[in-house]
């Protein structure tokens, strides 16, 4: 068989990703242990779209080896007004990242993609997004270009705009929101949610979703990203309330591109069968009912 032909090889799934050494513009801190870090790479900035990612290699170290995923926060365009850069924001927590933050412009990294599936927009209807965490980070892009903003990708292709666009955003306490300026500057509602009370509503992000699902005059769209249990509850919340939502997972990744296995999720196929599906190839983004969560 061969390689063109096989629905496994990388080559039917990252033929329009590139790999690059980028080098670092900006690596500025925005939260408690967030960072937002911008790198020039126009083959990228050309063509990814929201909830689209891309792998991140911390350039000329050894440890860790493999890169991370993270998703594209928004394209930065240059004086001439051509598409340039890309923003990516992350969270400190593990060996990357902790290495990440000490990175300073100048500095290499090694990127691949646009890799994954993305959000896709739904004409003339509320958009919700839902972030607790740091899930908020695919939904700049998505709710710029959902309200006519910004448009990514293919510029032939006319962008979708949503009827409103609400982010629900939850995290620990004040210090961990990230980039709630940026929200506010694209005309995102923006509700926010802390679990001790220090901003916003006392209590779950799911809350605020109740409510903003009780505003839309029709079905709304939503969209999810977070920590698993606050997916899940999403997922639950909006099937209870027949409301369509998608999520955006967050599964460790190898490779990106489809080879390795290690992003698998279970997930019902088209036959109403449970399958293991590639999070990194056939997702991120799935049908919040179709997960086994
Ligand atoms: C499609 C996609 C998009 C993503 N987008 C983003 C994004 O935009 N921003 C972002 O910040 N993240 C994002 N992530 C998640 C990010 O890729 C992972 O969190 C990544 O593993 C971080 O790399 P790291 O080396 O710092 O952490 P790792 O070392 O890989 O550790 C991963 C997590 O496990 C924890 N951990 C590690 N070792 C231990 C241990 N011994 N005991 C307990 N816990 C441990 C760490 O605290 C960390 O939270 C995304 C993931 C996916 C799949
Ligand atoms: S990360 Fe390798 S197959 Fe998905």
């Amino acid at each position: 068989m061969s390689t063109a032909a096989n629905p496994l090889h990388a080559s039917c799934y990252a033929d329009n990703a590139c790999h690059e050494t980028v080098t670092i513009v900006e690596n500025v801190q925005v939260a408690r242990d967030t960072f937002r870090a911008r790198f020039e790479c126009p083959a990228i900035a050309e063509r990814i779209t929201p909830g689209q990612f891309l792998m991140v290699r911390l350039a000329n170290l050894n440890d860790p080896i493999l890169g991370r995923p993270f998703a594209m926060y928004d394209v930065i365009h240059n004086d001439a007004g051509n598409r340039s850069a890309v923003d990516v924001v992350y969270l400190v927590g593990g060996k990357m990242t902790t290495r990440f933050r000490e990175f300073r412009p100048g500095q290499k990294l090694e990127v691949w993609g646009p890799l994954g599936n993305g959000f896709m927009v739904e004409p003339d209807r509320d958009l919700i997004m839902v972030a607790g965490g740091i899930g908020q980070t695919p939904f700049l892009a998505l709710g710029k270009e959902a309200l006519g903003k910004q448009q990514y990708g293919d510029r032939s292709v006319a962008t979708v705009e949503a009827r409103s666009v609400k982010m629900c955003y939850g995290a620990r306490n004040a210090e961990y929101f990230a980039g709630v300026d940026d929200f506010r500057a694209a005309g995102v509602d923006l509700r926010l949610s802390t679990d001790d009370g220090s901003t916003g509503h006392h209590g779950l992000v799911t809350d605020l979703l109740s409510i903003a699902i009780d505003e839309s005059e029709s079905t709304p769209q939503v969209v999810c990203c977070g920590p698993e249990p606050m997916m899940e509850a999403v997922a639950n919340l909006t099937a209870e309330r027949g409301v369509p939502c998608n999520v955006s997972l967050e599964t460790p990744m190898a490779c990106g591109i489809g080879i390795c296995f290690t992003c698998v999720a279970k997930v019902l196929d088209e036959s109403g069968e449970w399958d293991y599906k590639r999070t990194c190839v056939e997702g991120p983004v799935f049908d919040a009912k179709k997960i086994a969560w």
